[in-house]
């Protein structure tokens, strides 16, 4: 029987998936002690006291999930050997199950986190060839960073339908007709494709199984390796199973499974869809071409990962981590999580936009993202007075913590100009993110009093937005 007997239960509101098990009581700060700390971290939201914030560290979504109990009860059993501790087994396990790669046909890396995996794979490319280029659907900064650091050129083949404000289920896709002309063109200089899933520079928008499979298509065609960068694989998966012709009835560990068997290898970082504080891998399959080709790359990876993280068996992390992302997997790919995890994220959007807040839509699945050239329209802003740096820094006096990832942090030119409110997992309640867009709502209503960021340390320094000052001036 679908219904209850007697009543009919029609509530507006439905639970939550989870109850606390622990909590944090936030210290109390005046809006003066506020000032006086983002003063001294010379405004930037990196440098600021995170104990100062009430609720609404939006900051990042990496690494700043909140525990489950079973992970929790795990890491009581943490193994803390040197070598071939127990959850470095059950860990193997896990990248089994969790992507259907069997062990026996692909190396696993443990490092610390996602970028020393890219670190590690980019400095093994970097030694393939001089010129080469990397495209991507969106390379994330620290991605774009390792490859740069290699001598390697980092391409973004953002898709079409991105930069257009009508609905496209996908934005996240590769341009893969731009692809096809890159490698029909240069093909000699692509060591190999990557996909960023979800998109995080392209505003956390997913990518289409049938964007993935195009890709590896045109892949094969040229015999390139097609790696992933599959941080959020299971929020991606989520938005595959709901948007996307054939996959409604589809578990969404089978979605996943599908997606991994298109690819050669990826990076992730457990600190997102790992559910854990610390985390990071990097998998190749031995069955490939670019295996093949490339033998020596398995003990050369070994190597780098012996001397910069430690022993394979643990590869930078303690033992109680490894155990955190074994249970973390299992949950992540759970339809119970995922629909609490996406719907927690549109309602904070459903909210920003009914307060006429300019944000990217569709939204993402970890973040949405406000766009700041709209945000600032029709105030006589310019990019480069960098608003969106000011608006970040004066939340901090509100206890709000966002991120700007555009004109700052990436350059005048990019493409996109946004700040992002990226959510931890199963950390803030619904209430906590109400009140970060009502403090945004204050800021828009107020953006023409809003100052200039002008950049007073590190202006032109490598990924500089988290190690300038700046001072705020007003914009007469
Ligand atoms: N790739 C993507 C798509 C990411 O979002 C991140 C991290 C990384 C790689 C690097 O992983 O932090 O474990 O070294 N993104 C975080 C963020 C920092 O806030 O978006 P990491």
């Amino acid at each position: 029987m679908n219904t209850l007997p007697f009543v009919d239960f029609k509530t507006p509101h439905s639970p939550r998936a989870y109850v606390n098990s622990v909590v944090r009581f936030h210290h109390e700060f005046t809006e003066k002690e506020r000032l006086e700390a983002a003063i001294k971290a010379g405004w930037n939201v990196f440098q600021f006291p995170s104990e100062m914030l009430r609720g609404g560290d939006l900051l990042s979504d990496s690494g700043t999930t909140t525990l489950t109990a079973e992970q929790t009860a795990a890491m009581f059993l943490g193994d803390e050997a040197y070598g071939s501790n127990y959850g470095y087994f059950e860990f193997l396990k896990a990248f089994e199950t969790t992507f259907g790669i069997p062990s026996r046909d692909s190396e696993v890396y443990i490092f610390h986190q996602g970028r020393a995996a890219e670190h590690a794979l980019f400095t093994q490319i970097g030694k393939m060839g001089i010129g080469m280029k990397i495209p991507s659907n969106g390379h994330f900064d620290t991605t774009r960073a390792n490859i740069e650091n290699n001598g390697i050129e980092a391409i973004d083949l953002y898709c079409k339908e991105l930069n257009d404000p009508r609905y496209a289920p996908f934005k996240g896709n590769m341009d893969v007709e731009a692809l096809e002309y890159l490698l029909a063109k240069d093909a000699s200089r692509v060591p190999m494709v990557y996909m960023t899933i979800t998109n995080n520079t392209g505003g956390g928008q997913p990518v289409s199984m049938e964007n993935i499979r195009a890709v590896r298509k045109i892949c094969s065609k040229y015999d390139k390796p097609f790696f992933l960068d599959a941080c959020r694989f299971a929020e991606n998966a989520w938005f595959i199973k709901n948007r996307e012709e054939g996959y409604e009835r589809k578990e969404i560990s089978a979605i996943v499974k599908e997606v991994f068997s298109y690819c050669d290898g990826f990076t992730i970082s457990l600190k997102k869809d790992g559910l854990a504080n610390m985390g990071g891998a990097l998998l190749i399959k031995k069955q490939t071409s670019f295996a093949k080709k490339f033998p020596e790359i398995f003990n050369a990876l070994r190597d780098h990962q012996i001397l910069t993280e430690g022993h394979p068996t643990y590869g930078g992390l303690t033992g109680r981590d490894i155990v955190t992302i074994v249970e973390g997997l299992k949950t992540v790919v759970t339809q119970q999580y995922l629909d609490s995890r996406i719907g927690q994220v549109f309602e904070f959007g459903r909210y920003l936009k009914e307060l006429d807040i300019p944000v990217v839509s569709p939204f993402g699945g970890h973040a949405i993202y406000i766009d700041m050239d709209a945000f600032f329209d029709g105030t006589g802003h310019k990019r480069s007075d960098y608003g969106g740096v000011a608006m970040t820094a004066l939340l901090l006096l509100k206890g709000v913590r966002l991120c700007e990832l555009g004109a700052f942090a990436f350059g005048d030119n990019h493409p996109h100009n946004f700040v992002r409110c990226a959510i931890p997992r199963n950390k803030y309640e619904i209430q906590d993110l109400y009140y970060v867009a009502d403090c945004v709502k204050a800021m828009h209503s107020q953006r023409r009093e809003i100052p200039r960021a002008v950049p007073v340390f590190g202006r032109d320094l490598t990924l500089r937005h988290f190690k300038a000052r700046f001072e705020l001036e007003e914009i007469k």
